[in-house]
């Protein structure tokens, strides 16, 4: 590695969101803004392990509960594409509009397993026009790894992309 001056491999909050600014400026696309903000928290925030966006899907099938889909994601390849509103810490943010922050799944029996070294977690919704559309979701390998200034990351991460699917829905 040929770094000029020595960064720690860690990034600082107001780096991450400079970035994310930046990403948001330049995406072509909404959906290319998602890949890149998954990619960048990923790579940049060291306690994020698997970063990944789930969509309310419009309508299912008959009487069947709506379900969350799986949308751009970084990581190791989750078991749960498909997660139903009624299901999960997933299933609880979209249903509440509200961020969840789990410090210890294994206390949390809504929790639904993606990997076992998962200890703790945050859920995001985003919102178009005060609807929640889907959420931000991150997984952490180290317990209770979600304090205030990254929920405020998440947050951030997540009114952006609202902002942008409001923008192409106008
Ligand atoms: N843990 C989530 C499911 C998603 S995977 O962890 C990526 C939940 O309990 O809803």
């Amino acid at each position: 590695m040929t770094h000029g001056h020595s960064m720690p491999p860690g990034s600082t909050f107001a780096d991450v969101k400079k970035e994310i600014d930046r990403i948001n400026q330049a995406a072509g696309s909404v959906e290319d803004f998602m890949w890149e903000t998954v990619k960048l928290l990923h790579d940049r925030m060291l306690k994020y392990n698997w970063v990944g966006f789930y969509m309310l899907e419009d309508k299912s099938p008959g009487s069947q509960p709506r379900m969350l889909a799986l949308g751009p994601f970084q990581g190791a390849m989750t078991p749960h594409t498909h997660i139903p509103l009624n299901q999960g810490i997933c299933g609880a943010a979209a249903t509440t509009g509200k961020t969840i922050v789990v410090d210890d799944v294994t206390l949390d029996n809504r929790y639904l397993a993606c990997s076992t070294e998962t200890k703790s977690e945050i859920v995001v919704p985003v919102f178009v026009r005060s609807n929640v559309v889907g959420e931000l979701d991150v997984d952490s390998h180290f317990p209770a790894a979600f304090g205030d200034e990254d929920r405020k990351l998440v947050e951030y991460c997540a009114s952006l992309v609202g902002k942008q699917l409001e923008k192409i829905a106008e």
